[in-house]
């Protein structure tokens, strides 16, 4: 699994992906950039979605509101005031999570350390280092990193004299301290502001406090009887946009998993009260219909229903996704209720109802939201897409298997040899088919080292330009994922290629 995930992240740089964020100056803390291919292919995720969210929905449009909200969106939202629990209701079941997250990542971290340390006696007390392992890590987070490294390395001594009493007691050491279950309590997290804070003005006195946005959605609902009013909406129906949020996470890692700038797309659904809970099904079937459309393997997703909701929600789910590193959240829907308008009616003074022609009355509307984060759809599509295959001559070949419609090129034009007019007709080729594909020229090295590099690229198809080409005009079409071959002619090739990147 590790191993999977590392050959994720050096394929994802060594093929223009991802890279870090400033590498040269040794990178920023979970922030990365989308290299040549990386923002393709996350382009063409953002359309995929935009497509199915808003073209194919008569009732649903697109927004694109800024980052920068007047600074009452926050306090509204409740963002501002319950830093400490800004989106869920119960302030234990948030701070446990904080805790899993940061008890996640330390684990991944002290595991190796603990691993070379006290290898052998690890395996004969596995649970017991677990358990000092879990506990220890809480207390790292909340600065007793010197007295967890005294007691772990007390604990690994013990472990090696196989003295289980001791490390047993050890574990009580450190429980006792343990902000979980005892004296510490997590009101020390309080300084985990999520929201980066930013000014708004030329100079400092007058300079106003502003945040960048942790999430799109309240763009759309401080919207709402703009678009409803301007594009004449009838209830039901959905406002959708995708762009930046800005978290500043505690524990950010695993790549693009968990960012500090990352990308949502969102959509909310205004409904009439009282129909939540059909809506509520409603998207979770399209939203996962939407996911299976891409043929990623079904085994490979599951909802996950939430029992403690936040204070907006009746109801949530999320769609997770099996990552390198096991099942995750990648979607959250959530039923909203008609929490975030009246919170906005309250802040505004203003009101944000919808008069209901059919009913002949006013009400606030119930929002069903849909919400996937961008680069962890990005991390889902090419985890699961990146496979080494053993080939029937005993070689390997690395192969990422986008899905076609994503793929950032969809063909390679390649000429057989650099000579004969054969380099003219693949040029000709790539001008002719690049108003409608995103198409590559590659004529260095032999082509089946360019197959290979096209392979591990992710591009559906090679078209390859040889001497019978000269005599008939047609070309060879190799298939990424099946490595056959297709004698075709030059004149067919794009309806060839937009059967399976169209969508
Ligand atoms: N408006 C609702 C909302 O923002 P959320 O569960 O906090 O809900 C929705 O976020 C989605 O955004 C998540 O399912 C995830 O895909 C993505 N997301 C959230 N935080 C993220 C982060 N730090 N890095 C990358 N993606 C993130």
């Amino acid at each position: 699994q590790d191993d999977q995930f590392k050959k994720v992240i050096s394929h994802a740089k060594e093929y223009g992906y991802v890279f870090q964020s400033s590498e040269i100056y040794d990178g920023l803390s979970a922030v990365y950039d989308y290299a040549q291919n990386g923002a393709e292919l996350k382009k063409n995720i953002r359309d995929y979605w935009w497509k199915a969210m808003v073209q194919m929905h008569d009732n649903i449009v697109g927004i694109d509101a800024a980052i920068f909200m007047h600074p009452t969106t926050w306090k509204a939202s409740g963002h501002v005031d319950a830093f400490n629990d800004p989106l869920i209701d119960n302030k234990d079941s948030k701070k446990r999570y904080r805790a899993d997250v940061l008890i996640e990542d330390y684990c991944a971290k002290l595991e190796a350390k603990i691993d070379k340390e006290v290898d052998k006696a690890a395996k004969r007390f596995g649970d017991a280092f677990n358990k000092a392992e879990f506990i220890s890590t809480n207390q790292r987070v909340l600065g007793y990193q010197e007295k967890i490294d005294t007691t772990l390395s007390r604990m690994a001594k013990s472990l090696e004299k196989e003295d289980l009493a001791d490390v047993k007691a050890l574990i009580e050491e450190l429980e006792i301290a343990d902000p979980l279950t005892g004296s510490r309590n997590w009101t020390d997290v309080k300084q985990f502001n999520l929201m980066f804070g930013t000014k708004l003005g030329a100079s400092a006195e007058n300079a106003m406090d502003l945040y960048l946005r942790p999430e799109t959605a309240q763009g759309i609902f401080v919207n709402f009887l703009n678009v409803q009013k301007s594009g004449r909406m009838k209830i039901p129906f959905g406002i959708a946009q995708t762009g930046k949020a800005f978290r500043n996470e505690i524990v950010a890692r695993q790549f693009i998993f968990r960012m500090r700038e990352f990308e949502q797309m969102e959509m909310q659904f205004f409904i009439k009260p009282g129909t939540q809970a059909e809506w509520f099904e409603h998207w979770k079937e399209t939203r996962m219909k939407w996911h299976l459309s891409l043929g990623m393997g079904e085994d490979n997703y599951r909802f996950h229903d939430h029992e403690k909701l936040a204070h907006y929600a009746d109801a949530a789910t999320d769609i997770e996704f099996k990552f390198p590193f096991g099942f995750k959240e990648l979607e959250g829907i959530h039923s909203r209720t008609d929490f975030d308008l009246k919170q906005h009616e309250e802040y505004s003074g203003k009101k944000l109802q919808y008069f209901d022609h059919e009913d002949n009355a006013s009400y606030t509307p119930y929002v069903l939201e849909t919400s996937i984060g961008l680069d962890r759809m990005f991390l889902a599509v090419f985890s699961n897409s990146l496979v080494e295959e053993e080939l029937d001559n005993n070689t390997t070949r690395t192969v990422l298997k986008l899905p076609a419609v994503l793929a950032p090129v969809k063909a390679a034009i390649l000429p057989l040899v650099k000579k004969d007019g054969l380099p003219e007709i693949a040029k000709q080729i790539v001008d002719d088919l690049k108003w409608d594909f995103n198409v590559d020229y590659d004529e260095k090295d032999a082509v089946g080292r360019r197959y290979r590099r096209q392979d591990a690229n992710g591009t559906p198809f090679c078209i390859t330009v040889d001497h019978d080409t000269l005599e008939d005009n047609t070309v060879t079409i190799r298939h990424r994922d099946t490595m056959e071959q297709q004698r075709v002619k030059i004149s067919d090739l794009r309806d060839l290629i937009k059967q399976e990147v169209d969508v």
